[in-house]
């Protein structure tokens, strides 16, 4: 087991450690499937008021459940479908305040309330979307974008494969 110092103070200081403790806990592993396991398990931890956490990974052009921590998910998913759909259809982030209000919004978990899926891509190709869900509405905003945005660039090599 890991153990990592995660500061809490402000969300700036707690992407800036989250990045590098996915940084250090990736950086020597060729694994895509391990890398994604743990950068979720990371997520689920340091991140509050989550409900799911996870990766979709690129196989053919479809989304396919990856990695990740909360309740069994929908498996599949085409590009285009539903908030991770769209992230992989248009190689950009959903940041989405109210996943009801949310066209073709794919529910998994009744639970969920916001949603931020991030792309990550490699040259023109979405090589997986890093997904979270919130309970609550409006749970997420720029700066977690950013974060997230953060790890998914860093993820790039190494979790494509
Ligand atoms: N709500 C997502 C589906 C994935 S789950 O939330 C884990 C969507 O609309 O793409």
């Amino acid at each position: 087991m890991y153990a990592f110092d995660i500061a809490a103070g402000s969300k700036p200081e707690l992407y800036r450690d989250l990045l590098a403790a996915c940084d250090a806990i990736t950086a020597n592993e060729p694994d895509a499937i391990a890398n994604m396991a743990n950068v979720a398990a990371l997520l689920w931890e340091y991140l509050p008021d989550l409900n799911w956490a996870g990766f979709y990974r690129n196989v053919t052009d479809e989304l396919v459940l990856g990695p990740f921590q909360g309740k069994a998910a929908c498996i599949r998913i085409p590009f285009g479908k539903g908030v991770c759909g769209a992230a992989a259809a248009t190689r950009e982030t959903q940041l989405v305040a109210d996943v009801y209000a949310f066209p073709g919004h794919i529910t998994c978990d009744a639970a969920s309330r916001s949603e931020l899926v991030v792309p990550i891509v490699a040259g023109d190709r979405v090589v997986a979307v890093i997904d979270l869900d919130s309970p609550s509405p409006a749970r997420f905003d720029e700066q977690d974008a950013a974060g997230i945005a953060a790890i998914a660039r860093l993820l790039t090599d190494r979790v494509n494969g």
